[in-house]
């Protein structure tokens, strides 16, 4: 066997990566009925709604197919999503830790009507995990607590619960 035999040999011989979605009963449609429901509300939030549209940089449609790829890369891993979040968000800069709990109070609601229980747990806290850091990332202080919202609703109502 010659040394480019053997490259090849070893190249097919390495494990493929399995890129396996979040939850087996997500689908691409769930995601985009989640995107569109849901940014169809945060557009009649009193809060929200000015807070998006002061800062973006684009039109609703546009905005939605970006984030239909960003959660199809979350929850499918369909590795589309290029973007960087936190600096976007970055330059938002009239945004509160109250803000990030309303949007994913919406968020939350509107992924249970979709997906199963099971599959809407999963989503929530990929959400909330998400929100978090783009919260954490606005600080320099690297003792910072996460807030409240970033623990899943049973744990904030229950503190001491393990
Ligand atoms: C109160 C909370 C939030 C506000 C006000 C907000 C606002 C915005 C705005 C205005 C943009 C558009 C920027 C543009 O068009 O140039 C954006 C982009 C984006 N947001 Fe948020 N956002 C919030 C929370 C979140 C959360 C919790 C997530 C994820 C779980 C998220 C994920 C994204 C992503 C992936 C983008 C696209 C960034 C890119 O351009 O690649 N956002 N957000």
């Amino acid at each position: 066997m010659n040394d480019k035999d053997l490259t090849m040999t070893l190249i097919e011989a390495r494990p493929a990566v399995k890129r396996e979605s979040m939850h087996p009963s997500i689908t691409a449609e769930q995601i985009s009925q989640l995107v569109e429901q849901f940014y169809a509300q945060v557009q009649t939030n009193p809060r929200l709604a000015p807070l998006f549209s002061q800062n973006m940089s684009s039109d609703w449609g546009p905005h939605l197919e970006k984030m239909k790829g960003f959660w199809r890369s979350v929850l499918l891993k369909s590795g589309e999503y290029k973007g960087r979040p936190v600096p976007v968000h970055l330059q938002i800069t009239d945004i509160r830790s109250e803000d990030f709990e309303e949007w994913l109070q919406l968020f939350s609601s509107v992924s249970e009507r979709i997906f199963t229980c099971e599959a809407a747990d999963v989503v929530n806290q990929a959400a909330r995990r998400i929100a978090t850091s783009l919260w954490l990332s606005r600080t320099s202080d690297p003792f910072a607590s996460p807030p409240a919202w970033s623990q899943p609703v049973s744990a904030q109502n229950h503190p001491s619960a393990p």
